[in-house]
């Protein structure tokens, strides 16, 4: 892997998510925190149908990692879990504060990049990301950290796009049926009329990443869209259609060796 990651892709991720907040997540998190079960990506897989990756998380200590509007943080705080939400956006974190104070579900909330967060070493049981750190920050420098705050046998759990839709996407439109770009090479990219950067490490690149930090890899959930899912009326990068034939999302699964 290349060193070519580094924290210049923060302000720009930071105006990207506070436009994204404005224009679509500032409404519709109370829907989202209304919500006690757990599903996973943009097609809503069931999480007993994946094997229920994050386990039980009941009197966890919990770190989400680009946490946002901090729904599935709330989630694992109904299920007994301690969670701490980790988001460098301001108003990605005013609508989680305000969530808080409608719901009562109430847990601290810091505002940090995923690639330096100031928390304690060794202070977590399990570290989490739902499209947060796990495509926004820099992988070099946030896997690191999730290593430095878990607890050995800690468990770090993130959910983001897959390499093969990855590969398939053009730079404007839907993900489609061809490759449209090459893999090797591949790690960050600042699509066009985009204000922000996302970070896409192929498959080999992850593994060497997570094993250099001290990381077991126990599983890779490749998510297949459910039968009755429809193309999401916000996230339509990829249809519901060809989420049914190749993975569009996927979950890696990793332990902190003790
Ligand atoms: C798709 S949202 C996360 C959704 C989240 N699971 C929720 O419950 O709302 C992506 C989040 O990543 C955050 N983000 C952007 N750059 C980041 C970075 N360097 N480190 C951590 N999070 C980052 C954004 O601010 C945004 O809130």
């Amino acid at each position: 892997m290349s060193t070519r990651g580094s924290p210049d892709s923060i302000a720009g991720n930071i105006a990207q998510w506070t436009l994204t907040n404005a224009q679509h997540t500032a409404g519709g998190a109370e829907s989202q925190w209304d919500r006690r079960d757990i599903t996973w990506g943009v097609f809503g897989v069931r999480e007993d149908a994946i094997g229920s990756p994050l386990g039980d998380v009941s009197d966890l200590d919990v770190v989400e990692l680009g946490c946002g509007t901090a729904y599935f943080s709330a989630r694992l705080a109904l299920r007994g879990a301690r969670p701490v939400g980790v988001d460098p956006t301001p108003a990605q974190l005013a609508t989680a504060l305000d969530m808080q104070r409608r719901t009562g579900i109430v847990f601290p909330l810091v505002e940090a990049p995923a690639e330096l967060v100031p928390l304690p070493e060794a202070s977590f049981d399990l570290a989490f990301s739902e499209y947060g750190a796990s495509l926004w920050a820099d992988p070099q420098l946030w896997v690191p950290e999730a290593a430095r705050l878990l607890r050995p046998g800690g468990r770090l759990v993130f959910l983001t796009n897959s390499v093969l839709a990855f590969l398939c996407s053009p730079d404007v439109g839907m993900v489609g049926e061809t490759l449209q770009r090459p893999q090797f090479g591949m790690y960050r990219i600042h699509w066009p009329d985009e204000l922000g950067t996302e970070f896409h490490p192929a498959h080999g690149d992850w593994i060497r990443l997570l094993k250099a930090n001290g990381f077991d890899i126990d599983d890779l959930i490749e998510l297949q869209a459910p039968p009755a899912a429809q193309t999401h009326a916000f996230y339509d990068y990829v249809s519901a259609d060809w989420a049914r034939k190749w993975p569009a999302e996927e979950i890696w699964v990793a332990r902190k060796q003790t």
